[in-house]
Parts: C-alpha cells; structure tokens; sequence
C-alpha cells in the first residue's frame, strides 16, 4: 500500500497536459469514480484496523493533492491562447451570390424565336453533325460544289475522294433541319403544312479572327403549304424586321443565288450604326445583309418526297451573331466564345 501511495504521487507530480483532452484523461485516472485513487480507498477495507487510521490520513493527502494538480492543470489550459475556431454564428446573413447574366446570343435567339412565334412559326431542332446528303445533296448542290471542299467543311467522315451521301460532316448550315422537317411528311396519309425556325449551332472550317468562326449560330425558318407565294416571304421578314430592329429600319431584297431556292434574295436593313448614311460597319454603302433567303426549289422539295406541283414554300436563314453585332455592336466576333465576364456582364 505504501509503494503504491509514493509511487501515485510521483506520477501525480510528474503530469503534465497540454490540451483539455489531456486534462479530462488525467481526470479520469486520478480523481474520477473509477480512477487510482478511488480505487485505494476501496482496498481500504482490507488493512489492518489499527493502521487504518494512518493510511486513511495518507491517502486523504493523495486526494487532495492529485484535485490541486487538477485546478493548476485547468488553470494553465485557460491562460492559454485559444486555438479552436471561433463559434460560428448560424443567424448571420450569408454572403450575397452572384446572379450571371444571360448571354447575348441567348438573349437574341429568344427574341427572335419569341418574334416568330407569335406569327405562328414552332421551333425544330436537328443534329450538328449530320451527313452529306442532308446537309448538301438533298438541298441541291452538285457533287462538284465548292462548299464541299474539306477547306471549308469539316469533315467527320469522308469515305472516298468523291463525295458521297454518306460522308458524314459538322453541319455548315441548319438548313439540314429543313430537309428532315419535309422528309416526315413523306410517309403521311395527308400534308401536314410546316411552319417551323430552326436555330443552331453550325460549324466552318475558318481561321478564327475578328469577322470569322469555326464555329457559330443560325436560325433557318421554312413555310410550306399550298399557295405560299414570295409576296408571304417578304411580308413575313419585313414583321421580323420590325419587331427585331430600330424604328424606321429600311429593308430591301437584292436577288441571289442558292442551290435550294429559286428565286433566291439576299436581305439587308439600312445600317444600325449610321442609320444608313455610311460607315466602317456597313462599309459606307449604309446597308447591312442579314439573311438569305428563297423559294423552295422545286427539286428539294422532290428530294424530300413532297408534290413541287402541289405545294410551294419560302426558307430563310440567318446568323445569331449578325444580329446580336448590329443589336449591341459587337464588333469582334471572338468575343463570343472567350466567356471574358467584362465582356459578359453588359448584357
Ligand atoms: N444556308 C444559307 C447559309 O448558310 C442561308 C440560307 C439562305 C438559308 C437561303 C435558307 C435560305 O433557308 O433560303 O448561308
């Protein structure tokens, strides 16, 4: 019993903690209902009567001691600095979250969606890489064309030299989404006429600058019925131009060329910049083309497996970023793709 009192004190005196946890472990060793020194008071019982009186006494001593080492330990914990973090208040507000902004070419193709919906027009959607034939040949360029040529169109698959239905390529216009449109109704019991705009994004194989992009937006829109004329064409662009652009915007047809349409127009407005009187946008000519557009050539419409002599139709196509350059005066179109959030955040 004697060793074992001497032998506890020395551990007592030897203690030292540095943390509360350390603090709590000591507590439970020496002082705690199932620490050492409990535990000798229990064996008490087994010393002889007449010195129980005196170990009594010592192990008294030992417990108030081992409680004094205690006090000092929790002492020297509170004079020390505090590492812990400090308590979180959970009733604070938090921290305001940026909103983004939508993007400009987003903000334009809804409105030109909105603008064409009104008139009646549904929105369609067609695949970006698609092949050869729905993408050239069923809308009428010859084997030979030039937009064919691997400078200008890129290619996915190409299965010879020649060009073949099958090769398969990242659609340079959404007018593939017409030939799909017509097509369904090859296999209908009656005409169901087609009214749709089919916005996209379209791909070129060009060397990225200012006026230039691999990769950018149309929107295509075909009405085919019985007795569509291009007095409806024409009516149907001057409503989207009115909607879309300034007050007292003009707009003229100048005729073109397409090997989908016949007869084919080319669409300007008078200059957004200058209002018509000439600058380095319109190149001093006070116009700005916007669109192409035409009747349905009658062969696309065979290709497609609709009556040429029944039913006619008028198809238009624009670029998103045309637009949106004349709506906000973007002038370098590489600005739509850097995602350069002062850039961005105007809109
Ligand atoms: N596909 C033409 C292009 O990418 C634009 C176009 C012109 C579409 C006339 C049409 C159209 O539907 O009728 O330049």
């Amino acid at each position: 019993m004697q060793t074992n009192v001497d032998d506890i004190h020395r551990q007592i005196e030897q203690y030292a903690v540095t943390s509360k946890e350390e603090l709590e472990q000591y507590r439970q060793r020496f002082i705690g209902r199932k620490g050492v020194v409990t535990e000798l008071f229990e064996s008490l019982k087994t010393v002889a009567p007449e010195d129980r009186r005196a170990v009594g006494q010592q192990l008294n001593g030992l417990k108030t001691r081992a409680q004094e080492r205690f006090d000092e330990f929790t002492q020297l914990l509170d004079e020390q600095p505090d590492s812990s973090p400090a308590p979180v208040d959970l009733t604070l507000p938090t921290a305001p979250s940026l909103t983004g902004t939508q993007h400009p070419l987003t903000i334009v193709r809804q409105r030109i969606i909105q603008i064409f919906e009104r008139i009646g027009f549904t929105v369609a959607d067609g695949p970006e890489i698609d092949s050869d034939w729905y993408n050239f040949g069923a809308l009428n360029f010859p084997l030979n064309h030039p937009a064919r040529d691997m400078q200008d169109t890129f290619f996915v698959q190409k299965n010879s030299n020649e060009a073949s239905p099958d090769d398969m390529v990242l659609r340079t216009h959404t007018s593939n989404v017409q030939i799909r449109l017509m097509e369904q109704q090859r296999n209908a019991d009656t005409f169901r006429p087609i009214r749709a705009i089919m916005p996209g994004r379209v791909y070129r194989n060009e060397t990225i600058s200012a006026r230039a992009h691999c990769m950018f937006h149309q929107v295509e829109g075909i009405y085919i019925d019985r007795n569509v004329g291009f007095k409806d064409l024409k009516d149907t662009l001057y409503h989207f131009v009115k909607e879309m652009f300034e007050p007292g915007t003009r707009i003229r047809f100048r005729p073109s060329y397409f090997p989908f349409t016949e007869p084919s127009a080319e669409i300007d407005i008078s200059c957004q910049i200058c209002g018509g009187k000439g600058c380095n946008i319109c190149k001093h000519s006070g116009w700005v083309e916007i669109a192409g557009s035409g009747m349905v050539d009658p062969q696309v419409l065979l290709n497609c497996g609709i009556d040429p002599e029944a039913f006619t139709g008028f198809a238009f196509g624009m670029g998103i970023e045309r637009i949106t350059q004349l709506k906000y005066r973007v002038n370098d179109l590489r600005l739509y793709t850097e995602n350069d959030v002062r850039f961005l955040n105007q809109f």
